[in-house]
């Protein structure tokens, strides 16, 4: 019997970081210091207050299923988070609890695009969006940006890209690889073009706590006809605890409900327990400590790149990403890259993980590293720039 391979799995992309975390670990295991720039998850630790939740929770010893679309006291929490936060009435309902942002896209996806239909998205931009797209047999319309439209997409270059087979636009601001933001002005005019051109918008708010300067605006404050796709990983430190949150238009929640309950159940219950604690008085204190943070962190690396040489159009104004420009040294960052981690120890993650415009000669940095340890790593990046 030939057990053959689905053919929806031919080019589903790796991550190409993933080779380079592995020769890391071996460099580690073989006693080499190895300071780690390539991964796109807080350092810091889940806050106190969030892993106490959690922990009660499964100390009483029931940890069972939830409903599909998660627990009500904490549907109730985002929705007040929405008024709060941005000054906008999302109703507890059209609010669903997910794996992480990662089951928002694959359940907003799985009930919003039909096979051979195209999703707009930008180039570069968060590598797992085209896979999700294949995966429901769409296309991706990846659209080249660059720093004239603070590396989003804007309302004419989706309006020069639509075409008869588009289904919609996905967008993340702050963006993921280049920490830039979308302008109040661009999302407000993008989503009302989608609108009435009878497409899906999704936004991609995974990073919104973490913005510095003015505040990044939530695609819900300007209509209710979209799909917000959000996520306790970064802001809050979740990662590894699988949970996110999604709002979805009215029309989509009895889908989005029987697509959850068939292809998730629920999401970890002990996990929605902890969550609740997140939007807790107790933890602002600490996620805005942390939010300054990082944002001390990019200032720091953002000088500091520039000093060497790097080109970086746009200063990022959130996440915790800086996407260089280094043409001034190689033509392919990829090689550069893998020379950087073996000759000095230093982890970054290659542009070509984020599409394919100019990719060969961008390297994102992540800032997920403490100051002192960046410092070392500049150190060492500049060694390596003279050989
Ligand atoms: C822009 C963006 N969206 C979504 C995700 C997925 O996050 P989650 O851990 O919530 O599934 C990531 C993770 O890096 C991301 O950068």
């Amino acid at each position: 019997m030939v057990m053959n391979i689905a053919q929806r799995m031919d080019g589903f992309s790796p991550f190409y970081v993933m080779e380079l975390l592995q020769r890391a670990k071996q460099l580690e295991a073989q006693g080499r210091d190895i300071i780690h720039m390539e991964i796109g998850e807080p350092d810091l630790s889940t806050p106190k207050c969030i892993i106490e939740a959690g922990l009660n929770y499964i100390r009483q010893g029931q940890v069972k299923y939830t409903a599909a679309t998660g627990l009500p006291v904490l549907k109730n929490k985002i929705s007040e988070f929405y008024q709060h936060r941005y000054g906008v009435q999302v109703s507890p309902e059209r609010v669903i609890i997910t794996p992480g942002a990662s089951g928002a896209f694959l359940l907003s996806l799985g009930v919003s695009l039909n096979p051979g239909e195209e999703i707009l998205m930008p180039d570069p931009c968060y590598p797992c969006n085209n896979n999700f797209v294949r995966f429901f047999g769409g296309r991706t319309k990846f659209v080249d940006v660059n720093a004239s439209t603070n590396y989003q997409l804007s309302a004419d270059l989706i309006k020069k890209n639509w075409n008869k087979n588009s289904r919609g636009v996905l967008i993340a601001s702050p963006s993921n690889p280049t920490g830039t933001l979308i302008s109040e002005q661009e999302l407000k005019k993008s989503i009302n073009l989608v609108n009435e051109l009878d497409g899906c918008f999704f936004s991609d708010e995974i990073y919104h706590g973490l913005v510095y300067g003015k505040r990044a605006h939530s695609a819900l404050e300007f209509n209710q006809k979209v799909f917000v796709i959000n996520s306790f990983s970064k802001y809050f430190s979740m990662t590894g605890w699988r949970i996110g949150w999604l709002i979805v238009p009215e029309k989509f929640i009895n889908p989005i409900e029987r697509l959850a309950q068939n292809i998730f159940i629920s999401t970890p219950t002990h996990s929605q327990y902890a969550a609740l604690a997140a939007f807790s008085e107790e933890n602002s204190e600490e996620l805005e400590n942390r939010r300054q943070e990082f944002e001390q962190r990019g200032d720091f690396l953002y000088m500091e790149l520039l000093r060497l040489g790097f080109k970086i159009a746009v200063k990022p104004k959130g996440a915790f990403y800086i996407y260089a420009d280094c043409s001034r040294f190689t033509e392919d960052s990829f090689q550069f890259a893998k020379d950087l981690l073996e000759q000095e120890g230093v982890a970054v993650t290659p542009g070509k993980d984020f599409g394919k415009f100019e990719a060969n000669c961008h390297i994102r940095f992540a800032y997920t590293a403490s100051i002192a340890k960046m410092a070392l790593a500049i150190e060492r990046l500049e060694r390596f720039l003279c050989r």
